[in-house]
């Protein structure tokens, strides 16, 4: 049976949004399928891999496994929102600076998480980074360089706001 759509206002990336929805579509679906905001990737679709990882009020989440109109009321930020026009946020200048990614897959879901945790602990150790970062698999980098390019971001403030980053 066809579940009837619902009406969710949500803002994404500073925008507010109001979408006719099926109920039981994930906050993913509506990322990429409504929104084609595709930087969150879908990947496992079980919770397990992070490549699909949001900030949703504030807290990284994973987005395959939130239903949409959990979202009802929400700010959500993606990827697609971290950059301030032609300037690159901070992490994403260190991803950069410390080639911490090759496909890129992952990466998006990295930087979603590696902002939230700065966002809440600005000063974290590298063992609560390496724990905090434990969701988001990654196949082909590795996991050295990226808790490298956060670690950097971390320490050095300063630098990473500077004009070129
Ligand atoms: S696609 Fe969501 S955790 Fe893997
Ligand atoms: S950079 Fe390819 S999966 Fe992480």
């Amino acid at each position: 049976m066809e579940l009837a759509k619902k009406w969710i206002k949500v803002t994404v990336n500073g925008e507010p949004r109001e979408l006719l929805i099926k109920p039981n579509i994930t906050l993913l679906d509506l990322l990429r399928d409504y929104l084609g905001l595709t930087g969150a990737k879908m990947a496992c679709i079980s919770n397990s891999c992070g490549a699909c990882t949001v900030i949703l009020d504030g807290m990284a989440v994973k987005s395959c496994s939130v239903l949409a109109m959990q979202a009802e009321g929400s700010e959500v930020l993606t990827v697609e929102g971290l950059a301030e026009g032609d300037k690159l946020h901070p992490l994403q200048q260190a991803f950069i600076n410390h080639a911490a990614f090759q496909c890129g897959f992952c990466t998006p879901g990295k930087l979603m998480s590696a902002k939230a945790l700065l966002d809440e602990n600005p000063q974290p150790t590298e063992e609560e980074l390496k724990r905090d970062m434990e969701g988001n698999l990654c196949r082909c980098t590795g996991y050295k360089k990226y808790i490298e390019a956060i670690m950097d971001v971390a320490q050095h403030p300063v630098k990473y706001s500077a004009k070129e980053g």
